[in-house]
C-alpha cells in the first residue's frame, strides 16, 4: 500500500493570485521527499486548478509514480498520450461540480469505453483505473473491460454522518475490494480520506494498493506544513 498525494489544490492557491506560487513542482517534490509514492493531479476540462504546462512539469520532475486523473475525452487521451505517466485514473466530471461527485456510470460508458477509450489507451503501456462507487455490478463491467485498476470511491465512507452509515460504507467498501482482488483487478482508493478516518478504513478493507489523498492532506499542511504532514499521514498506514 502507498501513499499518492493529490497537489489539485497546491495549483488552486496558486491561481488565486495568478502570481505563480506556490510552486507545483517544489509541491510534488516535498511530498516525494518525505515518504509519498508519487503523485496524482486532475487535469480538468475546465483547467480550474491543473493546467497543461503542470502536467509536463511534473512529468518532467516526478521521480515516483505519476497518477494522471482525467474524463474520458479525446482531448484528454490526446495529452496523456503526450505525457505518457504511469497510471490513468479516469473519473467521471461535470461542469457545476466542486469535485468529482460519484464513480463512473460503467453501464452509461460501457460501450463508449470498449470501442473508443481503451483501444486508444491500449497502445500505450499506461495502466488505467476506472473510479468506482463499491458496487458488485460496476466492478463486474470494469472487469469485462479488462481494466487493470479501479480506485474505489471512499467519498461515502469519509461524509458519513452516523457511526452505522460509516460501518455500512465501511461493508461495502471491503467487500469491493475483495471482490476485485479475486478477478485480478488492483484496488486503488480515494475521497475525502483524513487523519480521522484514513485509520479505519485501512484497517478494515483489504488489497489496497494507491491511496490517493489530497484536499485534507493539503489543507492539514497550511498548519503543520507539507513535509510533515505527508509523514503523519505515512504514520497511519503503518
Ligand atoms: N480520487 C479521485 C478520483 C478524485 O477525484 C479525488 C479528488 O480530486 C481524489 C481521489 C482525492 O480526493 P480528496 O481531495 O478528497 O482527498
Amino acid at each position: 500500500m502507498q501513499l499518492l498525494v493529490n497537489i489539485d489544490h497546491i495549483a488552486t492557491l496558486r491561481n488565486a493570485r495568478g502570481e505563480g506560487y506556490p510552486n507545483l513542482v517544489k509541491a510534488a517534490e516535498i511530498c516525494e521527499q518525505a515518504g509519498a509514492a508519487g503523485i496524482v493531479f486532475h487535469l480538468r476540462s475546465d483547467r480550474r486548478h491543473i493546467k497543461d504546462a503542470d502536467v509536463f512539469d511534473l512529468k518532467n520532475s516526478v521521480q515516483g509514480t505519476i497518477d494522471f486523473e482525467m474524463a474520458a475525452t479525446d482531448e484528454m487521451i490526446g495529452i496523456l498520450k503526450e505525457v505518457n505517466p504511469h497510471l490513468c485514473t479516469l473519473v467521471p466530471e461535470g461542469r457545476e461540480e466542486l469535485t468529482t461527485e460519484g464513480g463512473l456510470n460503467m453501464e452509461v460508458v460501457f460501450d463508449d469505453f470498449k470501442q473508443r477509450v481503451f483501444p486508444a489507451i491500449r497502445k500505450t503501456n499506461i495502466e488505467i483505473s476506472l473510479f468506482l462507487d463499491p458496487n458488485p455490478y460496476d466492478i463486474n463491467l470494469a472487469f469485462e473491460l479488462g481494466t487493470d485498476a479501479i480506485e474505489l470511491h471512499t467519498g461515502n465512507y469519509a461524509n458519513a454522518e452516523s457511526d452505522e452509515a460509516q460501518e455500512h460504507e465501511l461493508k461495502r467498501l471491503k467487500s469491493a475490494a475483495i471482490q476485485a482482488n479475486e478477478l485480478g483487478i488492483k484496488v486503488n482508493a480515494g475521497h475525502g480520506l483524513n487523519q480521522q478516518n484514513l485509520k479505519s478504513f485501512i484497517e478494515e478493507v483489504p488489497h489496497l494498493n494507491d491511496i490517493s489523498i489530497g484536499h485534507a492532506l493539503i489543507s492539514d499542511a497550511v498548519f503543520d506544513g507539507l513535509e510533515t504532514t505527508v509523514k503523519k499521514y505515512l504514520k497511519l498506514f503503518s
